[in-house]
């Protein structure tokens, strides 16, 4: 497993990292998931990403139980902080991220997180409260440091112009070869202001691995044929895009890959990403994904993605 330093911080993050958004928010077993984490420290991973609304708190609770007997500096957590937990709690105000830094804390059993996210833009609070508060959380010492997820460029830009407060670190988007909306502004404001992409989906939930073919049914153990994890798949498997992803297998091949390793491999050629958030159901897929750490694909296999990927491909 290779590492990269994540933004200015002095972290060092694992090219490949394990998130728990559908999966242990419980889409699978408690066992299922304890054996990917452990999958994922014996893989050499050491970034495990996680947020409050993932099954409201019960990713992080089942996180929280499983490190609680691992020594504390040898993993870089992440948690994030928006979208609601109760009828009442939301957003990104002073109180909200004071009462959520807190709540999150108690439930991962730790009294720090290496990066606390904004989830999204809150544009029903004051940037300044946003980024004061955040600034708080950070002098306090329950965060390292601090990230935003998908928030808009202009919002980011004027983020960065509040003087005295902390200053980012990341930058969670969508990004795998096929939505690659990120490449036109946020990639070159976050190369500019040393700020690192950790990147969410780059296998498209699955999609990218293969084991979705045109005109069959997916697979019974597949997220797609999932009651619980199956609400955010549906662009992915339109027929077009499984035709396109299809042509990705004679590629994979030539270069002597798995399709896998060739869309982590896509995504770790950018600089600025620092680490690829994988999702995994099983620990046989923690394994497959890690080895994709350290793999360099050269031009003629670039052109060779976007051409069978075609018009497919979101920019
Ligand atoms: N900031 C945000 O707004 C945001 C949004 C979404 C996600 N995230 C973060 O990003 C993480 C990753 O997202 P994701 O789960 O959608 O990512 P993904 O890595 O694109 O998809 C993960 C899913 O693909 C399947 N899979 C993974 N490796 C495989 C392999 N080697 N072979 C075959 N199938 C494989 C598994 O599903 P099955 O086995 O069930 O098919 C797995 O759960 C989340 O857990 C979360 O931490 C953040």
């Amino acid at each position: 497993m290779n590492y990269r330093k994540l933004g200015r911080s002095d972290i060092e993050v694992s090219e490949i990292s394990l998130g728990s958004w559908l999966t242990y928010s419980g889409g699978v077993g408690r066992e299922q998931a304890e054996a990917c984490v452990q999958a994922a420290f014996d893989a050499g991973i050491n970034f495990i990403d996680t947020a409050n609304v993932y099954g409201r708190g019960a990713a992080e609770s089942l996180l929280g139980e499983v490190l609680a007997g691992r020594e504390r500096s040898s993993y870089v957590l992440a948690t994030k902080v928006f979208f609601p937990m109760s009828d009442t709690d939301r957003g990104l105000s002073a109180a909200q991220i004071h009462k959520q830094i807190d709540a999150s804390l108690q439930r991962l059993r730790t009294d720090y997180v290496d990066l606390y996210q904004c989830h999204r833009y809150d544009d029903q609070t004051p940037l300044e409260e946003t980024m004061a508060a955040l600034t708080e959380v950070v002098r306090s010492g329950k965060a390292r440091h601090i990230g935003f997820s998908e928030w808009p460029v202009e919002k980011v830009e004027e983020s960065l112009a509040i003087p005295g407060v902390a200053r980012w670190v990341s930058s969670q988007p969508q990004y795998s070869m096929l939505w690659r909306k990120p490449e036109a502004e946020l990639i070159p404001l976050c190369e500019r202001e040393g700020i690192s992409q950790i990147v969410w989906s780059p296998l498209a939930q699955g999609v990218l691995t293969g084991k979705y073919r045109p005109g069959e049914p997916p697979p019974a153990d597949s997220r797609a044929a999932s009651d619980s994890m199956s609400g955010f798949i549906d662009r992915l498997i339109e027929p077009r895009v499984l035709e396109a992803v299809e042509r990705l297998r004679p590629v994979a091949d030539a270069a002597g890959l798995t399709m896998a390793q060739l869309a982590l491999a896509w995504v770790l050629r950018q600089e600025n990403v620092a680490s690829a958030i994988v999702g995994a159901s099983r620990p046989e897929q923690v394994h497959a994904n890690a080895s994709a750490s350290g793999i360099v694909l050269d031009d003629e296999t670039l052109a060779a993605i976007d051409e069978a990927l075609g018009d497919v491909i979101v920019r």
